[in-house]
C-alpha cells in the first residue's frame, strides 16, 4: 500500500509518501519521502501564526510540495492506494487546503480519502520510526495547541486521561519567550538558551492541580515569569536570560514528567511514548529517560522532525485505518476543535 499524508493545520505544508505491506504493525511500514515547507520564517515577523497568511502560504505551496514528495518516493499519483489528511483541529482556513487537495486527489484517482485527527497522528509518530512499538502504553502530546496525556490502549482506542485547562505547553514556551525576547517559535529558542543557564536559578511554580488529576495548566507559570521579569526590570536590574529560560523549562518538564510517570503506573504500562513538537525538548527528553529507567519504564519518541508538524505521522493514521477497512466520506468537514474521540 502507498499511502498519500497532507498537513496543513498550521504554518507548515507537508505531504509523505508512507509505503505498508497491509499489515496491522509498525514493522510493515517504510517511510518513502517526508517534506516540510515551513512558514516560520514568513510568520516570524509577526511573532506568531497569522492564520490568514498561513492559508493564502498553503494555497500556494501545496502542490508544488505534493510534487516533490511524490518524485523524492519515485513514485507517481497512478500508484498511490489512498490519500489521508488532517480534517483537524487546527486553523480552520489551513486545515481547508489540505483538505480540499486530499479529497481533489482521491476523486480524481478514484481512490479512498481518509481523514484524521492531528493529535491521534503526533502519538502515531512514534510507531515510524519504532517498529517494535505496540499499544498499550501512555502517550504525552505536547504541542503548540495542545498538553494531551492519553492511554492509548489499540489503535484507534484511546483514553484521554488528562488535558490542558488553559494554555498548552508549547504556547507558554512561545509565550515566555517572547517575554524574554527570545524569537519565534519560543520552545526551540529556550531549548538553546536554557542550556547555559540554571535550572534551579529561580523557582517557579509547579501547578499539580486537585490531587491524582491528570490535567495540565501553564498560565500560572507564563504569569509567574512575566511577573519575576517585570519585578527584576523595575528594580533597574537585568535579567540573565539563560536561568531564565532554564528555571521555566524546568518548571514544565517536572509536572509533564510526573503526571506522565503517574498515568503508566496507573495504567500498569511497560511504555511511555512522548509526542508533539514540545517533545524535541531536550531537556524533557532527558528527564523522561532519566525517571522513567528508574521505573524500568520504556520511553520512546520520535526524531525531532517527526515531533513537529508533519505528514509521515497523518499517512501513518491513514494506513492504520486504511488497513482496517475504514475510510472518510468526501463531506468530512475541517473541524477546528476537533478532539480525540
Ligand atoms: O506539533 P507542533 O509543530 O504544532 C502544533 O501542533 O502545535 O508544535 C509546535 C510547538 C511550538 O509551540 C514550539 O515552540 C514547540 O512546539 N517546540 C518546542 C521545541 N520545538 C518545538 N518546545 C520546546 N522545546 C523544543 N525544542
Ligand atoms: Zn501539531
Amino acid at each position: 500500500m502507498i499511502m498519500l499524508g497532507i498537513e496543513t493545520s498550521c504554518d507548515e505544508t507537508a505531504v509523505a509518501v508512507l509505503e505498508g505491506t497491509g499489515e496491522p504493525s509498525p514493522r510493515a511500514l517504510k517511510l518513502r519521502s517526508n517534506i516540510i515547507a515551513s512558514q516560520i520564517a514568513l510568520h516570524r515577523q509577526f511573532g506568531g501564526v497569522v492564520p490568514e497568511v498561513a492559508s493564502r502560504r498553503h494555497v500556494e505551496t501545496i502542490i508544488p510540495v505534493i510534487e516533490k514528495a511524490l518524485s523524492e518516493a519515485d513514485v507517481s499519483l497512478s500508484d498511490i492506494t489512498a490519500v489521508t489528511a488532517t480534517h483537524g483541529p487546527g486553523l480552520v482556513g489551513a486545515v481547508l487546503v489540505g483538505l480540499s487537495a486530499a479529497k481533489a486527489l482521491a476523486v480524481a484517482l478514484s481512490i479512498p480519502f481518509i481523514g484524521v485527527n492531528h493529535v491521534e497522528a503526533h502519538m502515531y509518530a512514534n510507531f515510524i520510526e519504532h517498529p517494535g512499538l505496540r499499544p498499550p502504553f501512555v502517550c504525552l502530546v505536547v504541542s503548540g495547541g495542545h498538553s494531551d496525556l492519553v492511554y492509548l490502549k489499540d489503535y484507534g482506542d484511546y483514553q484521554v486521561m488528562g488535558r490542558t485547562r488553559d494554555d498548552a505547553a508549547g504556547e507558554a514556551f512561545d509565550k515566555v519567550a517572547r517575554t524574554l525576547g527570545l524569537s519565534y517559535p519560543g520552545g526551540p529558542a529556550i531549548d538553546g538558551v536554557a542550556r547555559e543557564g540554571n535550572p534551579q536559578a529561580v523557582r517557579f511554580p509547579r501547578a499539580y492541580l486537585e490531587k491524582g488529576s491528570y490535567d495540565f495548566s501553564f498560565s500560572g507559570l507564563k504569569t509567574s515569569v512575566v511577573n519575576y521579569v517585570a519585578n527584576v526590570e523595575r528594580e533597574g536590574n537585568e535579567i540573565f536570560v539563560p536561568d531564565i529560560a532554564a528555571s521555566f523549562q524546568e518548571a514544565v518538564v517536572d509536572v509533564l514528567v510526573d503526571k506522565t510517570l503517574r498515568a503508566a503506573s496507573e495504567k500498569a504500562v511497560t511504555t511511555v511514548a512522548l509526542a508533539g513538537g514540545v517533545a524535541a525538548n531536550s531537556r524533557l527528553r532527558q528527564e523522561f529517560s532519566k525517571r522513567a529507567q528508574r521505573k524500568d519504564l520504556d520511553v520512546k519518541y520520535p526524531s525531532p522532525v517527526l515531533c513537529t508538524d508533519n505528514a509521515a505521522m497523518v499517512a501513518c493514521v491513514g494506513y492504520f485505518q486504511a488497513v482496517s477497512g475504514k475510510s472518510s466520506s468526501l463531506d468530512l468537514p475541517a473541524v477546528p476543535n476537533l478532539h480525540l474521540e
